[in-house]
């Protein structure tokens, strides 16, 4: 994955009914260590790393690259939305499309925040590289992200076996509904 190419970064931050997208900082640092590190995040994920290796191993300012959103709630974290180029992707189809994904801290799992964000960031993404078709890989056993996609409005492309598991490719046409 790269980032996007050439977008105005980072924009003005953008704010919906309840949240703030905006580039990471460095105070977002902690949060995005309690993410990668949390096993329940990372079911789905090939499984969480370790607190010490990301507290060792993370950058000052994690995340920082245009397309990586923190999402804030009342002043703090609650996720990352990653907005790529999929440069190289194991299907076809997906190679060199805009890529979508999406972390969310467990407490804030169930309010409809990322639903939100999601089709905020998705918003953004529309304005700055109009006509975009974006693409989105999940474990289809991931519920709520399999939920998810659809409520963005995506489609799905197909079904494949990776990293042991059946991974479901959906497609978002520029007309979508974005919630
Ligand atoms: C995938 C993930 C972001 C989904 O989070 P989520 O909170 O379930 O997603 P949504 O924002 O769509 O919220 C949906 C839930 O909020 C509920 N909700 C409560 N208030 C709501 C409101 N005001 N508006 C909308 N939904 C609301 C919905 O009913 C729904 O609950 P349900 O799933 O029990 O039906 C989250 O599980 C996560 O971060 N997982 C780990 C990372 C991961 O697996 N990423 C996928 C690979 S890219």
């Amino acid at each position: 994955m790269e980032d996007l190419g050439p977008v105005a970064w980072p924009p003005e931050p953008i704010t919906t009914e309840r949240l703030v997208l905006r580039e990471p900082e460095p105070r977002d640092r902690a949060t995005f260590v309690e993410l990668l590190a949390s096993p329940e995040v990372h079911t789905y994920l090939g499984g969480p790393r370790s607190r010490d290796e990301l507290e060792r191993d993370l950058p000052v300012v994690p995340g920082q690259w245009p397309g990586s959103f923190v999402v804030e709630l009342d002043g703090s974290m609650i996720g990352n939305i990653l907005l790529r180029r999929a440069t190289v992707h194991r299907r076809p189809a997906a190679v060199g499309k805009a890529d979508l994904g999406y972390l969310f801290l467990p407490r804030a799992w169930g309010f409809g925040y990322a639903t939100e964000a999601c089709a905020a960031a998705l918003g953004w993404l529309a304005g700055v590289l109009p006509g975009e078709p974006v693409v989105l890989t999940t474990q289809s056993a991931n519920v709520g992200s399999m939920r998810l996609a659809a409520k963005l409005g995506f489609t799905e492309v197909e079904r494949f076996e990776a990293w042991g598991a059946e991974q479901w490719l959906g497609m978002r046409s520029p007309a979508a509904p974005a919630s």
